[in-house]
């Protein structure tokens, strides 16, 4: 796209965009408001087909429709207006509601500014003294839920039972379904019914409040051990820590220094604006699903390596690595491209991510207490191989919130695959600030529906079965296009070799391989 610039001292330029169609010679004027255009004002730009010459003259393009805007992977496309969290990529800036990361991690506490992200302002004493208060005397689950948890096989991944028990929860608050409710029931709460609003901050407390359970219930499975009731009186990380760890000791309290750095570690990945997982339950949340399935969609969102689960894929990393003798090898197979350097890169921050550097000394004061870990001198070797060389300044690759907290987790001997339940337990409280702030909407919650360019086949006339085989023949085999046959194993492959009457007593004879 070329550009030229008539800025200059004047009169205040006009806050718009002048665009002409060089296809029908038309100008459009389109207002730019807090430096962002409304993509339905494209819609506006509109083309006859006739306008439109040459291949690119299809009717799936829907020209008279007026033009549409692509943006693969959502790299520049804003789809709400927020107050919650604001994120400077460029220099490193990650506020909450206003306040600095820094500020809130050295002087807060994780309740606190859970309170600031749902509701905007840091809470007076009172306020704060209700909304722990019903958070923490939320954290009960149903003893169904212990069935459920209970029900898992030994080796499965933690986050698959977290994600199943957040859906689950759901089937135990019928009255929190807009399903079987009506589906204004919490979208009543924009128009100030105050019911609607009360049985939403219910959900809420809920939701954060059941969170550390769900997990450390997950954590007991495997383990094999009993699971514990939320104890009173300690903090939300402090409750947290008690209950993966605690057997039958009386007056059991988690060591104060690793139960200040989880809480810290808790703040630094409450809320991080539009992220993969907030936006999947926002996506979720527009159908006006209730929240437990919102939140579920989250976790199964924050699973992935390249989001949530790459505190995991960097300890599996680093382990791999072996040492920091192997450092020069490694970054070479990712300058090749055959490997990722987990807890590099991020979509936002082509600086510094503030969390990781908050983390890096979080990191200093677990060790002091658990003792160091080996990986951290491979993870330093590597972000000082990663700093001097131009792959990574080239493509602005600096440690994200992953990089160290792993290490982190790993000092604290917590299992690899448990490290996104560390991530999706606080993450609970921005997707929860996320959702309400969208049902509170005074333009109302519009249903998140994309809209994709379709470059597929243009209408075509049913082939019948016979004619196929032969019109296959005449086209390139094409690997995305066919299904691949799968060789079958174990009891598939026995009960294939063996003689049966099917369930419709049709005769199956098996055949030598
Ligand atoms: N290692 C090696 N190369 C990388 C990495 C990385 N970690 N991240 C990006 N790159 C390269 C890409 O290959 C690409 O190179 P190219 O221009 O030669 O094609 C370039 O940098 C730009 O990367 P994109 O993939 O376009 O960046 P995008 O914004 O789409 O992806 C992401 C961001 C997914 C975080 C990516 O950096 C990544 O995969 N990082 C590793 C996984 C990770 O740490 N995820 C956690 C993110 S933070 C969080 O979710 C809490």
């Amino acid at each position: 796209m070329g550009i030229t610039s008539n800025a200059g001292a004047g009169p205040a330029p006009e806050q718009s965009l002048t665009i002409i169609d060089n296809r029908t010679n038309s100008t459009y004027k389109i207002p730019i408001t807090d430096n962002s255009i409304l993509a339905s004002d494209f819609k506006k730009i509109k083309a006859s087909s006739a306008a439109v010459i040459g291949d690119r003259q299809r009717e799936e393009n829907e020209t008279e429709g007026g033009l549409r805007v692509y943006d693969a992977g959502f790299t520049n496309t804003a789809v709400l207006r927020s107050t919650i969290t604001y994120i400077d990529g460029e220099r490193g800036i990650l506020r909450y509601r206003g306040y600095p990361i820094e500020e809130l991690a050295a002087s807060s506490n994780f309740l606190e500014v859970a309170y600031l992200l749902l509701y905007g302002d840091l809470p007076t004493k009172r306020q704060y003294k209700i909304f722990s208060s019903e958070v923490m005397h939320h954290s009960f689950v149903h003893r169904d839920v212990e069935g459920l948890m209970e029900s898992f096989r030994y080796d499965s991944h933690p986050m698959a039972m977290l994600t199943s028990a957040f859906a689950a929860l759901g089937a135990f608050s019928p009255e929190a379904n807009p399903a079987l409710q009506g589906q204004n029931l919490y979208t009543n709460a924009a128009k100030g019914d105050m019911a609607a609003m009360a049985n939403m901050d219910k959900q809420i407390y809920r939701l954060i409040g059941k969170a550390p359970t769900l997990a450390t219930m997950a954590y007991r499975v495997r383990q094999g051990r009993p699971f514990n009731k939320p104890p009173l009186g300690l903090s939300f990380a402090g409750s947290f820590l008690y209950m993966i760890d605690a057997l039958n000791e009386r007056e059991y309290k988690p060591n104060p220094v690793l139960e200040r750095a989880l809480d810290i570690l808790f703040i630094l990945h409450a809320d991080h604006e539009l992220n993969a997982s907030t936006a999947t339950v926002l996506q979720v949340g527009s159908t006006l699903a209730d929240p437990y399935t919102a939140v579920s969609a989250g976790c199964a969102a924050l699973y992935g390596p390249s989001h949530g689960g790459a505190n995991e894929a960097v300890v599996r990393m680093l382990e791999e690595i072996g040492g920091k003798e192997n450092v020069p090898k490694f970054i070479e197979q990712v300058k090749k491209k055959t490997r990722v350097l987990s807890g590099f890169g991020h979509r936002v921050y082509k600086n510094t991510d503030p969390r990781s550097t908050i983390i890096r000394q979080v990191a200093e004061d677990v060790f002091r207490v658990a003792g160091r870990s080996p990986l951290l001198d491979t993870a330093l070797a590597l972000k000082e191989a990663a700093e001097t060389d131009s792959y990574f300044i080239d493509r602005k690759l600096y440690p994200n919130v992953d990089f160290y907290s792993g290490i982190c987790y790993k000092v604290l001997g917590l299992p690899t695959d448990f490290y996104v339940l560390m991530f999706a337990v606080p993450r609970v409280v921005g997707w929860l600030a996320h959702w309400r702030q969208m049902v509170l909407q005074s333009s109302g919650v519009k249903i998140w529906r994309p809209r994709q360019i379709y470059v597929g086949e243009a209408a075509r006339e049913y082939v019948p079965m016979d004619a196929r085989e032969q019109q296959l023949r005449h086209n390139e085999p094409d690997f995305r296009k066919t299904p691949v046959p799968i060789s079958h194993g174990g009891d598939t492959k026995r009960r294939a070799l063996a003689t049966f009457k099917d369930q419709l007593g049709r005769v199956h004879v098996g055949s030598k391989l």
